[in-house]
């Protein structure tokens, strides 16, 4: 075992929370004390560690025991923390947002903390990016439902999501048959639709709508009478929350103070309502939302979340800042955070999981 007692380490999650989170910060403590002996600490709900009183944690190995199967974060964690944009209330109730990056830096060096293992999606990355610039010592940790990002082949989240929306669509399925209906099924994703792809090949869906594949409702009617006329009266049509009509814009459900943009969802009701006044079927909607970032951890999930946790703290002992842990060919690997915010993972329509599915009937609705 390499000793090296002096160094101090903080582990901080930020975004949404993620199935896998806690196999991470587990896997980060347990190599940081038995393999390196160094100290730890836990930021809680993000930055806030740095920012309020009290919510910098020891975290020790009675801390993670116990943890490996839970879901969310034992951090907890927010998605309005960003600590360049920090949004406060005033008097008024108005929102204004302050610039609390300083706080980081100076409370990095008060408790001397050498360096800090950053888990997050390409929000919270791009804030350790920003940090990584100011000179503090960063390694980031992937983390997504969504499997977007390019720089690794696969995030841990995923795997569970899609397990999730598997189960949902046998469940949809029996009701669909029997009342025959079309059940429209929103999942997320944001721009990129992996989790519909492979959640609806898996889940037996009849018509699966992905960003990358803007969809016409014709051919979607098209595909639900054909198998209505094969004694087929029911159809399970998957749509990704970012996916849209040809020459149509996204859906957003909500206007936050940290998303001037908003956030995707709302167009499985609508693509049901195109549906609707086209078929003679009944068309009901279910928007899976949240479910798809709950519930324990898949044993990929978890095996790839303990596998990043060790490396971003072997990375942090052979002092590979402004780095991120990634997947690739199976392989655990580095890339330079700045490389892995810039680019997407998005579907190919030419991938040859597109194909699989079209090769059994699915229809893209193109
Ligand atoms: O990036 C993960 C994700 O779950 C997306 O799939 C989804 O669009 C978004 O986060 C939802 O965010 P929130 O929890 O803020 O509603």
């Amino acid at each position: 075992m390499q000793v090296d007692p002096q160094k101090r380490i903080a582990v901080v999650n930020g975004g949404g929370d993620c199935p896998g989170l806690n196999a991470v910060i587990r896997a980060a403590v347990k190599t940081a004390i038995l393999r390196y002996g160094w100290e730890v600490w836990g930021s809680e709900d993000s930055f806030d560690g740095f920012i309020k009183p009290g919510k910098m944690i020891p975290m020790t190995l009675d801390t993670v025991r116990g943890i490996l199967p839970k879901g969310g974060t034992i951090l907890g964690t927010t998605n309005r923390g960003n600590p360049f944009r920090y949004p406060v209330k005033n008097e008024h109730g108005e929102v204004i947002f302050h610039d609390y990056s300083d706080r980081i830096m100076d409370k990095m060096k008060e408790m001397s903390l050498d360096a800090m293992v950053l888990i997050g999606g390409d929000g919270t990355l791009t804030i350790g990016q920003r940090f990584a610039e100011r000179g503090l010592s960063v390694v980031g940790v992937p983390k997504t439902i969504d499997k977007d990002l390019l720089a690794t082949e696969t995030t841990f989240g995923f795997d569970t999501a899609i397990r999730t929306v598997t189960e949902s669509l046998d469940m949809i399925h029996t009701t669909a048959e029997s009342h025959e209906r079309v059940m429209v099924v929103e999942v997320m994703g944001r721009n990129s639709g992996w989790i519909a792809l492979e959640a609806g090949i898996a889940g037996g869906a009849d018509i699966i709508l992905i960003p990358e594949i803007p969809f016409q409702v014709e051919k979607m009617v098209e595909k639900i009478e054909a198998r209505r006329l094969a004694g087929r009266p029911f159809s399970v049509v998957v749509v990704s929350e970012g996916a849209t009509p040809v020459g149509g814009s996204k859906v957003y459900r909500e206007k936050g103070v940290e998303d001037p943009f908003g956030k995707l969802g709302g167009i499985g009701a609508i693509v049901a309502g195109m549906l609707g006044s086209r078929i003679e079927l009944e068309t009901r909607t279910v928007v899976l939302g949240h479910l798809q970032r709950g519930g324990s951890p898949t044993a990929f999930d978890r095996l790839l979340g303990t596998r990043f946790g060790v490396a971003a703290v072997d990375l942090v002992a052979a002092g590979q800042f402004g780095r991120m842990v990634a997947l690739d060919d199976q392989h655990i690997t580095s890339v330079p955070i700045v490389d892995a915010i810039a680019r997407q993972r998005l579907v190919d329509p030419n991938d040859q999981m597109v194909q699989a599915a079209r090769a059994i009937g699915i229809s893209f609705g193109d």
